[in-house]
């Protein structure tokens, strides 16, 4: 089992659609921690009219469960970003200079299913243009990037691409499965992180997807996609 780092999880409690209590964030940290996660970085939703909750609240939770993780787990290391979902909200947040990123620079965008390319890349312009990388949540949701000539595109403008690993194990259907690993098998995915919402119904996949990502396209790959980059976003390089 390689070490790894997950920059995209539900993990922090009480202020969007993922852990209900301190108690179900405990358990998604201990399956983390057993799959080999030693550095964190959680990413509570930020959607306009679904998820506003704001970042004092969001602070205050993370210093709270901060606390806990280092009483259990000493050598996880944790981190707060967020999930902007590319809207009016997060477009006014970022022209006032109050991203949270990952990192130092380094943000994590969400498109919605249907959204075309022109205006994902009007998005993208506006992270860039602020100075910050991209990094595209989940990637293989969204219809207009599942195109191999559109990826290539994003990884040659230093656009980063990270994909469930929930989606690579299949449980977001076939389609998106057959898509996802044939990303993997071209080298097209920066990163693979959890995105876990709850200990049950959407748990840490990330050893199970090691182990199909090594098979594909062997483990130097899977250590690239799973550590080296995420550690590298978080600032966490050693
Ligand atoms: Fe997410």
């Amino acid at each position: 089992m390689i070490e790894k780092a997950d920059i995209h999880c539900h993990v922090l409690p009480y202020v969007d659609d993922g852990a209900m209590t301190i108690r179900e964030s405990m358990e998604l940290i201990e399956q983390q921690y057993e799959q080999g996660v030693r550095a964190v970085c959680m990413t509570p939703h930020l959607r306009k009219k679904m998820f506003e909750t704001s970042d004092e609240k969001i602070y205050r939770e993370f210093g709270e469960l901060k606390d806990k993780i280092g009483e259990l787990y000493p050598d996880l290391k944790t981190c707060l970003s967020r999930e902007y979902h590319c809207d009016p909200l997060f477009l006014s947040i970022i022209r006032e200079k109050k991203i949270m990123p990952m990192g130092e620079r380094y943000v994590l965008t969400e498109f919605s299913y249907s959204d075309d390319m022109e205006e994902i890349e009007k998005y993208l312009s506006v992270v860039m243009e602020e100075g910050y990388v991209p990094v595209i949540a989940h990637a293989e949701r969204c219809e207009a990037l599942r195109d191999f000539d559109i990826l290539e595109d994003l990884s040659k403008r230093e656009i980063l691409i990270q994909m469930n690993a929930s989606s690579i194990l299949g449980k977001e259907g076939r389609r998106q499965t057959a898509f996802c690993r044939k990303a993997v098998k071209r080298g097209l995915i920066d990163i693979v992180a959890s995105d876990a919402h709850d200990p049950e119904y959407r748990p840490v996949l990330l050893n199970e997807a090691e182990k199909v990502i090594t098979r594909l396209s062997g483990e130097q790959y899977a250590r690239k996609i799973m550590h080296d980059v995420p550690m590298r976003i978080m600032g966490l390089e050693e």
